[in-house]
């Protein structure tokens, strides 16, 4: 059996660093016609993605920010350890809250798994999208990714069976969905696992988020003063998803979906404005 880690275990279920990557090179080329190279990812965890940007080409550079010691510790122990010294110096792991400012200025923010449902009202959300901006060079996009739908919402357990390099399978990953309140869009959710002697670890991660609609997020998005806002879908091919996301102002109507918000700056940089209160 392999060795317990949660998030060895986590990583291996649930992300695709290459992919994302590759995904957020190609948004963020589509629109510049030229490549992003200094990435900040807001609730990096073990910051896997910011490893994979910084080994892609030996002009880019990551910022990672979040605010628990221990996933960072992993990612230096087990991500940054198997880096070169030149790629190391190109990344910067920081235990900070993603509502901070950062320099130097990034060409791209990006936040997987959903991770801003954590921020959980309009005016943290908005104070957020503000000091993106402010961390933003001209140009430049925050592409967060986002889950809803019907098959989001209701109560069910998702097993997911993960397979090792042997083709054995290792463990279950069990995706839990505990609670959601249609009222305030408050939403529970746990992730347990199976191992492969049959003993549980339960409730290894758990999340109390805010199930943000996309309509919501792009108006938080405009009142911080991002001047444009869109949405990358999923595309579909004989009525299966495809795995590529495209720009579009329409989705199908699809019964648990995973889709990409971005703000972003215009190339000739943002008007300036106030700073408020709630900044
Ligand atoms: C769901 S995990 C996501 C990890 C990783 N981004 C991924 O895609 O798997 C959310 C992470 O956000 C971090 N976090 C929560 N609130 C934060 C904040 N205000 N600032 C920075 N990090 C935060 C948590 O510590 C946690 O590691």
């Amino acid at each position: 059996m392999p060795r317990w880690n949660k998030y060895a275990f986590y990583e291996q279920a649930v992300q695709t660093p290459a992919r994302h990557i590759e995904m957020f090179v190609d948004m963020y080329r589509e629109r510049h016609g030229k490549y992003a190279r200094h990435l900040r990812e807001d609730f990096c965890g073990t910051f896997a993605l910011s490893c994979e940007w910084v080994k892609r080409n030996r002009r880019n550079t990551a910022q990672c920010l979040d605010l628990d010691p221990e996933p960072l510790a992993y990612g230096k122990r087990v991500h940054r350890a198997r880096l070169s010294s030149e790629q190391k110096q190109r990344l910067s792991v920081l235990r900070r809250n993603v509502l901070s400012t950062t320099t130097p200025k990034a060409d791209l923010i990006i936040g997987c798994n959903f991770s801003f449902f954590i921020l959980k009202d309009r005016a943290t959300l908005v104070s957020y999208f503000r000091h993106c901006l402010r961390s933003l060079r001209p140009g430049g996009m925050l592409i967060l990714e986002m889950a809803g739908g019907p098959g989001m919402i209701e109560p069910m357990r998702e097993r997911v069976p993960v397979y090792g390099r042997d083709g054995k399978r290792k463990y279950t990953y069990i995706w839990h969905q505990q609670q959601f309140d249609p009222i305030t869009h408050d939403a529970r959710y746990a992730i347990h696992f199976e191992l492969g002697d049959g003993s549980r670890k339960n409730s290894v991660f758990t999340y109390d988020w805010r199930l943000w609609t996309l309509p919501e997020v792009q108006d938080a998005m405009r009142e911080a003063g991002f001047p444009e806002t869109f949405v990358y879908w999923e595309t579909e091919h004989k009525g299966r998803g495809t795995g590529e996301y495209a720009r579009t102002g329409h989705g199908d109507n699809a019964y648990a979906w995973i889709a990409y918000v971005a703000g972003a700056l215009k190339k000739n940089g943002n008007p300036r404005r106030k700073r408020t209160a709630a900044d």
